[in-house]
């Protein structure tokens, strides 16, 4: 069977990006999936912790992302649905990796490098630029690494900022399973899966994605936006956003020849669309994050079947490596 994992860290309600980009595609998994699969879905709160995080903010937005996870239509009962932060095993995987983790490679990935060019920008002298970075941004494609293979995990689906990742994720399995040989290679090298809308523009600024920490909140729309936020949000998108309302309307709904019918049409039906979509998750979403002792309970039980999944992959390591007690 197939083990399939993905997390979403707890950074605020998800944005249609994130919707149509990932989340609609766990959901859609969930459906098809054989008796026989596996499948992982995690909030990823230490990840969370490499930028700045207000300590209250951040337990309403765990809980938050947990309901919204439910409210879209995982199933607690068919998926393991956990917090990656109560698995400590993922952070002791983590660790064993990144002492096999080439620093080139690390330094390669373009969420880094992205973290350095802003750094870059915000100064003017040249020596800050490292320094001004937590070591947290840096390892953070190796904790995601740990993520996945701690459940030997072969499929992942994410949109495509994330793809870059999931191929560290290969290296490092390939790296782990050449340097420790046993009698078969410990870890399935894990495949990207990606939806048809891997990539959702921002709204204000069709030249990037969609994103959770852009300041311009007119540039994302909430899965939790009501009618009205989303009317405004699309009205407002730049003109040159077109093809990003496209590829909305597409999933949300069949795309018709809009090219020649005006943006203001083509602007009321993605709304419209949008609308029709969003509303019923919405509605759940506002029902379910207020039910503590459910979520607590989702989240306890998640928690156990995870670390049980876990336990094993963790033993066959530190076997492998020296670390196990023979008895
Ligand atoms: P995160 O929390 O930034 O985003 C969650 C998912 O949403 C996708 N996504 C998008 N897809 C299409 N268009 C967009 N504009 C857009 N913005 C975000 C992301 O690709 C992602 O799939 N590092 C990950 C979380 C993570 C993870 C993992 C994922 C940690 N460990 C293990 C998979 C497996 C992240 O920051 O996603």
């Amino acid at each position: 069977g197939r083990v399939i994992l993905s997390g979403i860290q707890p950074t605020g309600i998800p944005h249609l990006g994130n919707y149509l980009g990932a989340l609609s595609n766990w959901v859609k998994l969930q459906k098809s999936a054989e008796p026989e699969d596996k499948l992982l879905f995690s909030i990823v709160g230490w990840h969370a912790l490499t930028l700045p995080q207000d300590p209250a903010s951040l337990l309403t937005a765990r809980n938050d992302m947990l309901a919204v996870l439910l409210a879209i239509g995982i199933d607690p009962n068919r998926s393991i649905l956990f917090h990656q932060d109560h698995n400590p095993h993922h952070t002791e995987l983590s660790w064993i990796l990144s002492c096999i983790a080439p620093m080139g490679k690390l330094r390669r990935m373009t969420t880094w490098k992205s973290r350095l060019a802003t750094a870059r920008n915000s100064s003017s002298e040249d020596e800050v630029d490292e320094s001004m970075l937590n070591a947290g941004l840096f390892m953070y494609p190796v904790l995601q690494a740990a993520d996945v293979l701690v459940y030997k995990a072969t499929h992942v689906p994410v949109g495509d900022d994330q793809q870059q990742h999931i191929e560290l994720t290969r290296d490092l399995a390939d790296i782990f399973n050449r340097t420790f040989k046993g009698t078969s290679p410990l870890f399935p090298l894990p495949t990207y899966v990606n939806t048809p809308s891997k990539r959702i523009l921002s709204l204000k600024d069709p030249t990037s994605k969609m994103s959770k920490s852009s300041p311009d909140v007119q540039s994302r729309i909430l899965l939790t936006d009501n009618a009205s936020q989303i009317q405004s949000k699309i009205r407002a998108a730049v003109t040159d956003s077109i093809r990003a309302l496209l590829t909305i309307l597409k999933v949300a709904r069949v795309a018709k020849a809009y090219e020649s019918q005006g943006h203001g049409t083509l602007k009321r039906d993605v709304a419209e669309a949008v609308e029709e979509f969003l509303k019923g998750p919405r509605a759940q979403f506002n029902r379910i994050r207020h039910e503590t002792t459910y979520l607590e309970e989702v989240a306890r039980r998640g928690a156990i079947r995870a670390i049980e999944h876990s336990e094993v992959t963790m033993m066959e390591v530190k076997t492998r490596l020296g670390l196990a007690s023979a008895v």
